[in-house]
């Protein structure tokens, strides 16, 4: 998924420094290389290890040896997929892989695979079992099941099944159709298991995940923030050397943490800027200023470009175009402004050399890079198209290695307003999706003084951190209303709330009536122009969360 919380800065040329994913960031000691067979739940893996303070990257399964020995691994972790081990093109980790003296734990396809490769067999399936499953567990004194219960419950997706285990393999759990829901080698430190101990439906699935690191692999969970925050301004510090570098912030918790953190590592060696676009919320750019202006003090240039934006936007109601017409504005703006940097570090004799962005580690993985640093196609804040291939930079990416919760851990160990850190996300084009229809500036003011209002209630009934995404919209059309003595007719404002893991999909937030009630006065009474308020109890599927 792109960036949706910020509006970044566009990307240079994404070659200029190889960061692969090979290179383990300075400090980390422990490295749990997870080989991706297509599962769905990769990134959750991923997650798990890691918050259990363990680094983990994703690989491609055609890893090769000599890259796996470059992360020097503490354990390896073989995920699910799709596939069946007897397809043509059925993905394979390299069998030697399994001598590498290093444990490996295999998850479902993952297990599957490893078996077939050390002397098992693998059945095709009868059926497919999916959902909770009841195990015995026959060895909860050592290894993956150390100090479970005999009997549990855990989650299971296959087809597939092994149905001959070899003579090197033991069976370490079984379900009444599945005898080997749970396997380990006699003499090399391989595990494995039919079901998902990552995802929550699995109780103990934590548990035996831990067994695994600190357990079998003997991982010791050292990996924090603070390290990371540590090793990673390291390392930034000696890449810039006495170079400059130029970020743009949005506001959005992405760049905001990217600006604290090369605020902290290399102070006035950065410059932000900040774009106005006259399609930010009530405060937005206040926030942005006092925080990073006056806490952090560091260089931000604010540049005032709403007269532009709003220009371009004159008599467009059809929403791609708007985005269009703002992502090109953005470049615009970003390249005048960064030429003008640039043209004033010249007198000084400094280089400005680097751009900053926050790109995340899904997007990484989503563009590719994640398998063997090939593509170099990282998705961009998704309105800038016709990209300028070089703006003269390289790139700087402090983020790449981390998931969205971990940016969100690293915002707080650096000390930024909570606010900021928890943010629900914005969409780069601002409130001009949330204005139907034409955008003026008296329609912008209208839509942010109810979506502040909005806000403001939301967060007094402790509704914010229980919401992913929560806005006004303001509707094109006028409705009738009775005022004092007169008729209305005037404006409809729509509230948007919804839940969501991913934004992928989402369902509207069952917000109380009394906080709606108070909403929906607050909103008629305080915003002139407005008599009508709208709870939008779509979901997503089929609406999508922004109106546009
Ligand atoms: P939809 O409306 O597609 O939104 O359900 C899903 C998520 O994406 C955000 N969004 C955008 N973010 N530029 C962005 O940076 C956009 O043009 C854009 N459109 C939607 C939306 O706020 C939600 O978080």
């Amino acid at each position: 998924m792109a960036d949706h919380s910020a509006q970044s800065a566009p990307r240079a040329d994404p070659h200029a420094i190889s960061d692969d994913v090979f290179t383990v960031p300075a400090g980390v000691t422990e490295v749990i290389p997870i080989l991706d067979f297509g599962s769905q739940y990769v990134q959750l893996i991923a997650r798990r290890v890691r918050d259990a303070g363990v680094y983990s990257v994703l690989v491609g399964p055609d890893v090769t040896l000599e890259q796996l020995k470059k992360l020097n691994p503490t354990g390896i972790i073989l995920s699910g997929g799709p596939s069946s081990v007897h397809d043509e093109n059925a993905p394979q980790p390299d069998p030697r892989l399994f001598d590498l003296g290093v444990p490996v734990l295999g998850i479902c396809y993952g297990m599957q695979v490893a078996t077939q490769l050390l002397g098992g067999n693998v059945a095709g399936a009868h059926e497919r079992e999916y959902g909770r499953a009841q195990i015995d567990i026959h060895e909860t004194h050592d290894g993956l099941f150390k100090g479970l219960p005999d009997k549990t419950s855990v989650w299971m997706s296959h087809g597939d099944q092994i149905e001959n285990l070899g003579p090197d393999f033991i069976a370490t759990a079984t379900t009444p159709t599945c005898p080997y829901a749970g396997v380990r080698h006699k003499t090399k430190p391989f595990h494995g298991v039919q079901f998902h101990p990552e995802v929550t439906h699995t109780p103990h699935g934590g548990d035996i995940l831990s067994n695994f690191l600190f357990g079998v692999c003997g991982c010791h969970g050292r990996w924090t923030m603070a390290d990371y925050l540590d090793s990673e301004g390291r390392r930034i510090k000696a890449l810039v050397g006495d170079d400059h570098v130029v970020l743009g912030l949005s506001g959005g918790v992405d760049s905001s943490v990217v600006a604290a953190m090369l605020a902290k590592t290399i102070g006035k060696q950065l410059t932000c800027i900040f774009v106005d676009n006259g399609l930010l919320r009530k405060g937005e750019r206040a926030l942005v200023e006092t925080t990073f202006r006056d806490h952090f003090d560091l260089d931000l240039r604010v540049i005032d470009a709403e007269k532009a934006f709003l220009d371009d936007l004159a008599g467009v109601t059809d929403p791609q175009q708007k985005r269009t017409l703002i992502g090109h504005r953005f470049i615009t703006v970003f390249k005048e402004t960064s030429e003008q940097i640039k043209s004033e570090f010249a007198n000084k004799n400094t280089q400005i050399k680097y751009l900053a962005q926050g790109t995340l580690y899904p997007d990484v993985i989503e563009s590719g890079q994640g398998y063997a640093g090939t593509a170099a196609n990282i998705k961009l804040h998704h309105n800038v198209g016709g990209l300028p291939e070089q703006l003269g930079f390289d790139l700087i990416e402090p983020l790449r290695n981390l998931f969205k919760d971990e940016v969100r851990k690293l915002g707080e160990v650096l000390g930024l307003p909570h606010a900021m850190v928890w943010r629900h996300p914005f969409p780069g084009p601002g409130l001009a999706v949330r204005v139907l229809g034409e955008v003026h500036a008296t329609q912008l003011d209208l839509v942010r003084e109810a979506d502040e209002i909005l806000l403001e209630e939301i967060v007094a009934n402790q509704l914010y951190e229980k919401t992913a995404q929560v806005f006004a919209v303001l509707l094109p059309v006028k409705a009738v209303g009775v005022m004092g003595d007169g008729r209305t007719h005037e404006q409809v404002i729509a509230i948007r709330a919804v839940e969501s893991q991913d934004f992928m999909t989402a369902d509207w937030a069952r917000i109380p009536y009394d906080v709606l009630a108070t909403i929906s006065n607050r909103i008629i009474n305080e915003v002139r122009g407005v008599n009508r308020v709208c709870y939008d109890i779509s979901s997503k599927p089929p609406a999508t969360i922004e109106w546009e």
